[in-house]
């Protein structure tokens, strides 16, 4: 399934847009406040709903496709049904299993990441493929007899598309990201080339955060420079968003400061443009991706099981390998050890602590009804595809 997406017109539409945004100092908007409750953080009911009804019918991101490499290459991921293992095949495609065996169910797969011929578990020695089949019973002629290919690990539904890996964190359902993605973001998706880059050093956060209060911290535009006046606010600007709807996820373009130059002329998009602005997707139903001139930036969260007061936030930096740069190896580390740097220390020390904060005083009994303003559309689109999916209100 693809479309031709005239990038070109949507690039320089957007650029338009932008830039009479900020001649007039206003923003695209959704068409009335929303008020909310703090319940929609804290409610364990909504949070069990969240689990099951999102990441366990349709398909999220869980790794940049060079994090599994080489053949036997595998990761563990926590995901908010299933604790998964994920293994490059020797084929090169990918398969993803719950990390549990399937003997007495003890732990198979404890490190992060790896290489393995072989998964062993610890407990009784029983080992599988890394095709998940099992492969050896321990002291088989006094186990019993049974089937074992009834008892490879159990398999969680895959699939590599446009550099990443995604998952279903439910073992009953079938993948497609295209499907998933629609048209025109499997085209904005293919544009960008992802499969090229190389994920450096991805970082993963467990925060005592919703994950929604996560995820909107980084779609919003509107707090830039009340929060970071003396980091992105000066780079960024605030309160000035074009963005295109595509039903589920949607595209947005947001601009640096150095974009004024170009207010009040009549310009078009090309590759120059990239230094001055950030496209960004929202990626339903829980990542952002960044396009910088130089890299990728993408954010996902997720829930800890259904705990709605705990998440895995992880970020990943996309960026042409050594030889695409054209940069000395150790220029090139030294380039993104800095941007990490930059990155790290915002999140740390301006986002964290606000989007942490939000958290605590929400489980206040009588935190009041809040409004999401119209200014606000990125988080009324991720709400609308969050309330479609957990309680089925329309259809994309
Ligand atoms: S639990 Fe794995 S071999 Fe017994
Ligand atoms: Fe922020």
């Amino acid at each position: 399934m693809s479309v031709d997406l005239d990038l070109q017109g949507i690039r320089d539409q957007a650029l338009r847009n932008l830039l009479n945004h900020l001649n007039d100092s206003v923003t695209d908007q959704w068409n009335e406040i929303a008020p909310f409750e703090a319940t929609d953080y804290t409610d364990p009911a909504r949070a069990e709903l969240e689990r099951d009804k999102i990441f366990g019918e349709v398909p999220f991101i869980v790794a940049h496709t060079s994090e599994l490499a080489g053949k036997n290459d595998f990761i563990s991921v926590e995901l908010p049904r299933n604790k998964v293992v994920v293994v490059r095949q020797k084929d090169g495609s990918v398969k993803a299993f719950v990390n549990a065996c399937r003997h007495r169910g003890a732990q198979l797969v404890s490190e992060e990441s790896g290489k393995c011929r072989i998964f062993s578990c610890v407990y009784h020695r029983w080992s599988y493929d890394p095709n998940g089949e099992l492969r050896t019973v321990t002291l088989d002629t006094t186990f019993g007899d049974f089937d074992r290919s009834k008892f490879g690990l159990v398999e969680i539904p895959v699939e590599e598309r446009h550099g990443f890996i995604w998952v279903i964190d439910n073992a009953q359902r079938e993948i497609d990201v295209a499907a998933w993605l629609g048209p025109e973001m499997d085209a904005i998706l293919a544009d960008f080339n992802v499969e090229k880059l190389v994920s450096i050093d991805p970082h993963t956060y467990r925060r005592p955060t919703n994950w929604k209060i996560l995820q909107d911290g980084f779609l919003d535009n509107y707090h830039v420079k009340y929060a970071h006046p003396n980091t992105a606010g000066k780079m960024l600007h605030t309160n000035a968003v074009t963005l295109q709807d595509y039903g589920r996820h949607f595209w947005f373009l947001t601009g640096r400061k150095s974009v004024d130059q170009f207010i009040g002329h009549d310009v078009t998009w090309d590759e120059s443009m990239e230094k001055h602005t950030i496209e960004s997707c929202y990626l339903a139903p829980n990542t952002m991706l960044l396009k910088h001139a130089t890299h990728i930036e993408i954010l996902t969260f997720r829930p800890v099981e259904a705990n709605p007061n705990e998440s895995i936030m992880q970020m990943r930096i996309l960026a042409p390998t050594v030889e695409d740069s054209g940069l000395a190896q150790e220029h090139w580390e030294k380039r993104w050890k800095k941007n990490w740097n930059f990155l790290v220390s915002i999140l740390h020390d301006e986002d964290f602590p606000i989007l942490d904060g939000s958290q605590r005083v929400l489980s206040s009994m009588d935190a009041g009804t809040m409004l999401l303003g119209r200014n606000e559309l990125s988080s009324h689109l991720f709400r609308r595809e969050v309330d479609r999916l957990i309680y089925g209100t329309s259809e994309a």
